[in-house]
């Protein structure tokens, strides 16, 4: 039975939620409704994030993104850099960042309900990040950046994945093609980067080379760095241009 796989410390939160009704947050668990959701919240980086049914659940792989990212940014001694994170869901990277170093942080998602998330999220980590709802197939960047940072939809309908995905929001899931959100940002980017300025990308493996063959077209002269996730997949790919 999928509850098998909850740990302690979910059965404890479980317990303090839902006390005597925990046999039916049980029930939904066994079903693949991720626990996640029946918690309301989630620790991220040492920071607490509520999630639901409109937020992307946040993963370790975006972790290591932050993670990686914050290298870059201290290597090449950005001082409070205006950073932007596209398709933001909970705000779980604008959030990290916002808390990790002095920067000036805008955050956009094309879901209102993801927003309200997001926003709740920052006042909880008493952060100020500026959400604006924007489709970023559709609207250009408003403004310069230092640093863009994005971890957008990526999967295929045909692509293998697990149950829970089912009851996460598909819009941040699922994409006709897999590469279309990387292609458009680095095409948006382009005329909106300053110099030095960093683009750093989650992706998935299959597309990660095509991603890296795109961004070589249009910053010829970055250095364009892939890094791998903790099972040395090739999953992140810097885009520096100095
Ligand atoms: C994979 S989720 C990432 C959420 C969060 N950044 C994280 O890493 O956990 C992708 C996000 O992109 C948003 N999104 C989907 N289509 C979009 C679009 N056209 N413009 C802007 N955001 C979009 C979704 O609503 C979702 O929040």
């Amino acid at each position: 039975m999928n509850r098998d796989k909850l740990t302690k410390n979910d059965i404890t939160l479980l317990k303090e939620k839902y006390g005597d009704n925990i046999e039916e947050a049980l029930k939904k668990v066994d079903n693949y409704y991720p626990v996640q959701y029946l918690i309301g919240n989630v620790n991220f980086y040492g920071y607490q994030f509520i999630v639901n049914e409109n937020v992307l659940i946040p993963r370790f792989e975006t972790e290591l993104l932050i993670e990686k990212l914050l290298v870059y940014i201290k290597k090449y001694d950005f001082k409070e850099p205006k950073i932007l994170d596209i398709g933001t869901g909970s705000g779980c990277i604008a959030i990290t960042i916002k808390k990790e170093i002095p920067c000036c942080v805008t955050a956009i998602d094309v879901s209102t309900e993801a927003l309200k998330v997001a926003k709740e999220n920052a006042r909880e980590n008493k952060v100020d990040i500026d959400f604006k709802k924007k489709d970023i197939l559709k609207e250009e960047l408003e403004n310069n950046y230092d640093i863009i940072v994005s971890n957008p939809p990526y999967l295929m309908e045909t692509d293998e994945v697990s149950k829970e995905l089912d009851f996460e929001p598909q819009i941040a899931l699922y994409v006709q093609d897999d590469t279309l959100f990387y292609k458009e940002i680095i095409k948006k980017a382009v005329k909106k980067l300053n110099k030095p300025s960093i683009i750093a990308f989650e992706t998935g493996i299959h597309h990660h080379n095509e991603i890296m063959s795109y961004a070589k077209k249009f910053f010829p002269n970055a250095l364009i760095h892939s890094e791998q996730d903790y099972n040395k997949l090739d999953r992140y790919i810097f885009i520096i241009n100095e």
